[in-house]
């Protein structure tokens, strides 16, 4: 035999990510009959697991979790393979070789996804090729990089580097699993297969954006990887934030292709203006969570979480205000912000009209007339809602704000999974709901000088309790605007009754 036709390689098999999320996507994939019936996926790690007792490790995993009934799995689990071994050793590449089976007479078509520990991206990546298993001689090879792409500027690029001497950039998937939301990905439908807003998208009719990632988890178990490679700039705000705004912002492509896309949104980010230092009390703001109550529940403070270093300095919350110089957004403030254990869990993008030239109806006692706002849910709410205002019944002439509500799915309707769509993605060599080098490149430019900022600063970041909407000073990044956060997307109350 050939060896294998197909195949899912994850190295890091037995971690977090590929428990929750990868393992659970393929098993969709694999219902759903978007998975060939050749395809098999290989689980690499150092726990010595043999292929058996990992395939009963993912199915009770599955069970426990409620992905799975026991009954219904069998037919996944037979896809499921696993090799233990040093990624550091190149006996490891050999056996990975002669699995995969290079005999030349058929296809032998692998993802590589890298799951691991962000130092070992290039360890992987050499020892395969060293072993020849990046060559598409017999197949194509593509390799998926989890974000983040290095931890500041310099970084990102010495890794880009040592990738590039292994790999052609067709091959490299950096993946931002945020842009294969559902949510994410209707924001392009909306702007772009709608007229009805392209005329008001632009400076002279938006007074302004926000874009929130609020969270009620803390870090979770991650504590090491947080408090030494994240923080909320770092894990959000670098990724998959700033890719937010760039499909907000970015001009319509000349088609769907991979890098029409990512020449639009590359420009975006490319000319976000650099954060004012001067002022970065008003312009970036980081926070840490003490303890307080998260849904009625107890928790304690990022100081006091395990694996966090005493007096860490890591910022669990952070806010920025971004400008876009260009003709279309130049002076439009872009509000960017994010935090671990917040009251509520929300993801969703709020963008507040101007006011009309004349307020005819401001005589009317309470009834203030309201800007107009377009409300984005990307999670848990996929929502889209505008707040206009409208008479209020009777003999008066008030206005009071009214909402047209429209929910993206309708009941009973399943939502593809981040993932689900992006390994689908890889298999299609659809590459354009991944990141290309510049426009990661763009995207630590942007927060490189603030992070090295906040490094040298001696002072921790603000204290937030747990369970509210982070740390106060976060609002004076409106300065002395009317402007206020939104935290939901029902109606705020301003100029209503
Ligand atoms: C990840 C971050 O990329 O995104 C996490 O590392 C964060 O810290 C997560 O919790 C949020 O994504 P989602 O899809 O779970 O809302």
């Amino acid at each position: 035999c050939c060896g294998i036709s197909h195949a899912y390689v994850i190295f890091g098999a037995t971690g977090n990510l590929a428990a929750n999320k990868l393992l659970p996507a393929l098993y969709q994939l694999h219902c759903m009959g978007h998975m060939a019936e050749d395809v098999e996926i290989l689980g690499c790690g150092r726990t010595p697991f043999t292929q058996e007792t990992w395939q009963i490790e993912v199915r009770k995993q599955f069970v426990e979790s409620g992905i799975a009934e026991d009954a219904s799995l069998d037919s996944f689990i037979q896809r499921l393979d696993y090799l233990s071994g040093s990624l550091k050793e190149a006996a490891f590449y050999q056996s990975l070789g002669d699995w995969i089976g290079n005999d030349g007479e058929c296809a032998n078509n692998v993802v590589f996804y890298l799951s691991v520990s962000p130092e070992l991206y290039v360890t992987v990546t050499e020892g395969l090729a060293a072993a020849q298993l990046l060559e598409e001689s017999h197949g194509w090879r593509r390799m998926v990089i989890e974000k983040p792409f290095g931890h500041d500027l310099e970084s990102a690029r010495e890794l880009q580097h040592s990738l590039s001497d292994q790999l052609k950039e067709e091959q490299i998937y950096r993946i931002d699993h945020y842009v294969g939301k559902e949510a994410v990905q209707n924001l392009l439908v909306l702007r772009f297969a709608n007229l009805i807003l392209e005329p008001l998208w632009n400076r002279y009719h938006i007074d302004h954006i926000q874009i929130t990632h609020a969270e009620t988890v803390g870090v979770d178990g991650r504590a090491s990887y947080y408090d030494n490679s994240g923080g909320a700039v770092r894990d959000m705000i670098q990724s998959h934030l700033l890719q937010v705004m760039a499909l907000l912002a970015m001009e319509p492509p000349v088609s769907m292709e991979a890098e029409a896309l990512r020449n639009e949104k590359v420009k975006v980010l490319q000319s976000i203006r650099p954060v004012n230092l001067e002022q970065l009390a008003t312009h970036a703001i980081r926070g840490q969570y003490a303890a307080g109550e998260v849904k009625g529940v107890a928790v304690p403070g990022y100081l006091q979480e395990e694996g966090v270093a005493a007096g860490s300095h890591t910022e669990s919350y952070a806010a920025m205000k971004l400008y876009i110089d260009n003709w279309r957004w130049k002076d439009v403030p872009f509000y960017l912000r994010t935090g671990k254990r917040l009251q509520e869990r929300r993801s969703m993008v709020a963008v507040r009209f101007k006011q009309p030239p004349m307020q005819l109806f401001q005589g009317s006692g309470i009834y203030q007339p309201h800007p107009n706002w377009l409300l984005i849910g990307i999670q848990p709410e996929d929502a889209v809602r505008m707040e206009i205002s409208a008479k209020v019944p009777g003999l008066e002439m008030h206005t009071r704000q009214i909402v047209m509500d429209a929910s993206v799915s309708t009941p009973g309707e399943r939502k593809a999974e981040a993932y689900e769509e992006l390994l689908l993605d890889v298999i299609k060599g659809d590459r354009s709901l991944f990141l290309r080098y510049d426009e990661v490149k763009a995207a630590w430019t942007v927060v490189d000088p603030v992070m090295q900022r906040w490094a040298e600063d001696e002072q921790l970041p603000l204290q937030y309790p747990a369970g509210g909407w982070g740390p106060k000073a976060a609002e004076k990044i409106f300065g002395d605007s009317d402007r206020g956060w939104r935290h939901s997307l029902s109606c705020n109350g301003k100029g209503s009754e």
